[in-house]
């Protein structure tokens, strides 16, 4: 269990020592507690443990001591009451909004969000009788208007994947709370370390693990975060009956993701800045967004908002999806993959990959045009990364 005095640690410090518990054997580094069950002393124990009338683990489906240390860093790191790992970031969306949501409530959603996430809000919710509405997350006035009494929960990413429009997170949650909606942030853009969605307001914040929390592409995990009543009482017997659990492993992998998160994403921000920098005038480029640079149309918001603008990158070509992938084929260093937050830069298409699932119109509608490309700006150098797109456009 972590100490009570490490909720004063400076950020480091929780990420290198929160939540740690240590054998019998003292190791520094933390154990891998890969086992599926534990025993107990006698009949009685097991009884009382599974009636929570005695501390200790039952059964890794329900918790695991390398994830509850996992858990524990993830929510002193992000100021939440309480945390639980789950196995990818898509099981924590899923968790997150099914386990409190019933037939007859409403979501609201950002229109521009993943394209798992838009199916989850738009495809799966409505079957069990749950109403989605589907709202410009930039535009205010449409969250007003689509909120009401029946709005239990709203949905929205901040950068949002892979338009990197930024939602004003705490006048989202001013309005969702007046008729005591829940605010639920994916905050995978931002990472924990760029954006504090619960300082904003926020009630629920989910991460994909898999992205820069892992950071070196080696493991899906995910995690979600809220305060104790809403964790113990709706989260946990929804994760405890329906299983998508973290493995230990994986979860031991994250940890390890985590003491080097701060230095990752400070490198990260400013490589993708030199990048960005570096590519925006580019002869073949028609349009670069970044959250750091002045021409970004929500440049206040983020400022006031977030810590620093991120590593991702989305870019028009000139000369539509021939160009794109041409470009895309052209690249030697930077890898083609729909991975992000890795420590390998890597760009995909997203017209023709992670949102190939929405109709044509639908993209255009979101900005998902077929001369985008998303792309995670990684820890090589980044003159590398810009030589490198600058012998592929010239080959375009
Ligand atoms: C914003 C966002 N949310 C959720 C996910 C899903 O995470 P995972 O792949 O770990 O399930 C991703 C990426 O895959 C993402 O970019």
């Amino acid at each position: 269990m972590s100490e009570d005095r490490s909720k004063t640690w400076r950020l480091a410090t929780k990420l290198v020592r929160g939540g740690t518990m240590r054998s019998q054997f003292g190791e520094t580094s933390e154990a891998i507690f890969m086992t599926s069950g534990f025993r107990y002393d006698n009949a009685e124990a097991a009884e009382a443990r599974f009636k929570n009338e005695q501390p200790g683990f039952v059964y890794s489906r329900f918790s695991n001591p390398t994830v509850e240390m996992f858990e524990q860093r993830m929510a002193l790191l992000e100021g939440a009451e309480a945390a639980r790992g789950v196995a990818s970031g898509m099981a924590a969306v899923n968790a997150a909004l099914m386990c409190q949501l019933k037939a007859g409530d409403e979501v609201v959603s950002a229109r521009a969000v993943f394209g798992s996430c838009r199916y989850i809000v738009e495809e799966l919710l409505p079957r069990f009788g749950i109403k989605t509405q589907l709202v410009d997350g930039t535009d205010l006035s449409a969250w007003k208007a689509a909120i009401n009494e029946r709005t239990r929960a709203v949905f929205l990413e901040s950068p949002a994947n892979p338009t990197l429009e930024v939602i004003d997170i705490a006048a989202v949650a001013e309005l969702a709370h007046t008729v005591g909606a829940r605010v639920v942030v994916d905050n995978v853009f931002a990472t924990p370390v760029l954006q504090k969605p619960f300082e904003l307001g926020a009630d629920i914040v989910v991460y994909s693990a898999t992205k820069h929390i892992d950071g070196q592409g080696r493991s899906l995990g995910g995690v979600i975060l809220a305060s104790k009543a809403f964790i113990d009482q709706e989260l946990t017997p929804y994760l405890r009956h329906t299983g998508p659990a973290l493995s230990p492993f994986n979860a031991w992998l994250m940890l390890k993701g985590l003491e080097t998160l701060d230095l990752r994403v400070a490198r990260h921000v400013e490589n993708a800045t030199k990048v960005a920098e570096g590519l925006k005038d580019h002869p073949g480029i028609a349009k670069l967004m970044y959250p750091g640079l002045k021409t970004h149309p929500q440049y206040d918001l983020i400022q006031r908002q977030m810590r620093g603008p991120g590593n991702m990158i989305a870019l028009e070509v000139k000369g539509g999806k021939t160009a794109a992938f041409k470009l895309l084929n052209g690249l030697k260093l930077v890898d083609i993959s729909n991975n992000l937050g890795d420590s390998k830069s890597l760009i995909t298409h997203p017209a023709t990959t992670t949102h190939q699932r929405l109709p044509a119109e639908e993209r255009a509608t979101l900005g998902i045009s077929d001369a985008m490309l998303r792309m995670s700006v990684g820890l090589e150098d980044p003159q590398d990364v810009i030589d490198d797109f600058r012998q592929a456009l010239n080959g375009i």
